[in-house]
């Protein structure tokens, strides 16, 4: 199988080429490197023969391919992917962007939630596989053994979501955010004599004059930004409208299952986490809640709801880099026993972005 890669050294490029080396994916397939800047060059070493550096907008070399994975964004999509089909190209096309999310010949991959419409879509001819929005893949590898037991009647999701969704300047950005507001009262800081409420004051006013803000448009250290991605007229922003539609679109539900909510960015650096409200069709005892979400997949792991264990297990920083995903805080709300409450957490990089995408070439592969 020959199998195009575009976009590989980027943030999301560089998780999926580590994911791949990692599970020796690159063993039995011919991976052709593609660039857009440095065309020529040499390829990176993944362990089996690689062509130098190809063009990205070269259609014939592109043509030559069995399967394209793109992590090179969506303007590149746009421009690549129409004519590339407009000349007969007939190969798998794997792409992390959102470009072709919603378009009915594509399918939102996310096999350990959605293999059986992966299957049906592959055996129906879909040549079109996408990776689902971060936020949308993370909640369903987390609460999808709900969804499969038919027990959701509707879920809000309020989301804290982390600098890498915006990109990799973005988390540098927040970054150079807490160093300088760290060095706005380091003197401060260091004596112990100080007041509190004048260290308070300096930092309130670094946050809001000083702080550079060119890659996030506003001060996300010490503070959090309600509002991702752009606005839409119904006055969701675009990141709290895709939950319902990609979720549904990832499992081909013929009815709609409501899902809304408020997404925050906060300053984490690659993990989202999800406060979850969860609408019951029935009241399920939570052992058996706990259970259906436990089995679903390999990577879920249900956490105590006990202070201890979410403090240990159920934050960024334990999760991040890892394909882990942690649900904790399990239990009925007050507003009755249908009601259930959840607090996930996952990597975006991984299964919200790199891991779909090479899972998906070889479910291709198989
Ligand atoms: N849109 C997401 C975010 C990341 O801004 O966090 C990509 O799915």
């Amino acid at each position: 199988m020959k199998v195009g890669f575009v976009g590989w050294r980027g943030m999301v490029g560089s998780v999926l080429m580590g994911r791949m080396l990692e599970e020796n994916d690159f063993v039995g397939i011919s991976p052709v490197f593609f660039s857009t800047s440095n065309v020529g060059g040499q390829a990176p070493n993944v362990g089996v023969d690689t062509p130098a550096l190809q063009d990205a907008y070269d259609l014939e070399a592109l043509s030559n391919l069995d399967a394209i994975i793109s992590c090179q964004g969506g303007s590149y999509t746009n421009k690549v992917f129409a004519d590339l089909r407009d000349k007969g190209w007939d190969g798998y096309w794997i792409d992390a962007a959102s470009s072709l999310r919603m378009d009915d010949d594509a399918i939102i991959v996310l096999d350990p939630v959605n293999d059986q419409v992966v299957k049906d879509g592959i055996a129906k001819g879909v040549k079109n596989y996408i990776g689902g929005n971060c936020t949308v893949s993370l909640m369903l590898m987390a609460i999808g053994g709900l969804f499969k037991a038919d027990l959701v009647e509707w879920v809000s999701s309020m989301t804290y979501q982390a600098a890498s969704g915006a990109g990799a300047s973005n988390m540098r950005e927040l970054i150079q955010q807490m160093g300088e507001i760290n060095q706005a009262v380091a003197v401060d800081l260091a004596n112990p004599a100080s007041a509190i409420l004048d260290i308070d004051r300096k930092v309130a006013d670094a946050m809001r004059n000083d702080l550079s803000i060119d890659n996030f448009g506003a001060p996300l250290a010490g503070s959090l930004l309600p509002y991702i991605d752009t606005q839409l007229e119904n006055g969701q922003s675009r990141e709290e409208w895709k939950a319902e539609a990609e979720t549904n679109k990832i499992l081909a539900n013929d009815k709609a299952i409501p899902i809304d909510g408020i997404c925050v960015r906060v300053g984490a650096m690659r993990c989202h986490s999800q406060a979850l409200t969860i609408k019951l069709k029935k009241d399920v005892p939570l052992d058996e809640i706990e259970r259906i979400i436990a089995e679903a997949n390999d990577w879920v792991k249900v956490i105590p709801n006990d202070r201890d264990a979410s403090l240990e297990e159920l934050t960024p920083t334990k999760v991040t880099g890892t394909l882990s995903i942690p649900v904790g805080r399990l239990r009925k709300l007050s507003m009755g026993p249908e009601y259930l409450t959840a607090f996930t957490v996952g990597d975006q990089l991984l299964w919200g972005a790199a891991e779909p995408l090479r899972r998906m070439l070889n479910i291709l592969r198989a």
